[in-house]
């Protein structure tokens, strides 16, 4: 059985993953709006990912003998600054994530409980990609700069991978 303050938590961290889906869908209506449908397919795909995510944790809890309490989710932002601004944005997000995810571990780690450690061992790998991928497409976004051109194909090479993580 979690412990009490390992299912709070785990429950924080739920909305913390359903968060993320709202903040990639609000990217996903920016892309949308600024005629880059290959961006917004990607956030799209990503907020869906996010939202499997946070059903993996409310699984959890209840298999467990915990269980979930939502939380209220934050607005997220509605516009960026450009394309590299909301690229930006979600890489640093999935830091903050990855760092939730380690406390979390943490916590498993200091009360012994085996299997929270080996549920989460999961998602510290997820995060090790998710970061990787988002921290590429910002180097490549830099790279990109000014040109509208280098952006269209930016967003045509999106458009056709689709969400890249597991
Ligand atoms: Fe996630
Ligand atoms: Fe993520």
């Amino acid at each position: 059985m979690l412990s009490k303050s390992l299912g709070a938590a785990m429950n924080e961290h739920l909305s913390k993953e359903l968060y993320a889906a709202h903040l990639y869908l609000a990217m996903s209506a920016y892309f949308d709006a600024n005629n880059l449908p290959g961006c917004a397919a990607w956030m799209r795909a990503q907020a869906e990912e996010e939202r499997t995510h946070g059903m993996k944790f409310y699984e959890y809890v209840y298999d467990r003998g915990g269980s979930v309490e939502l939380m209220s989710l934050d607005k997220p932002p509605a516009t960026y600054k450009s394309a590299l601004d909301a690229f930006e944005q979600a890489h640093e997000h999935e830091r903050q994530v990855s760092q939730a995810i380690d406390a979390l571990y943490a916590q498993a780690l200091e009360e012994g409980d085996y299997a929270s450690q080996v549920f989460l061992q999961w998602f510290i790998q997820e995060q090790v990609e998710e970061e990787k991928t988002s921290g590429t497409l910002v180097e490549t976004l830099k790279m990109v700069g000014d040109s509208t051109a280098s952006l269209l194909l930016f967003d045509r090479e999106l458009g056709s991978r689709g969400s890249s993580g597991g």
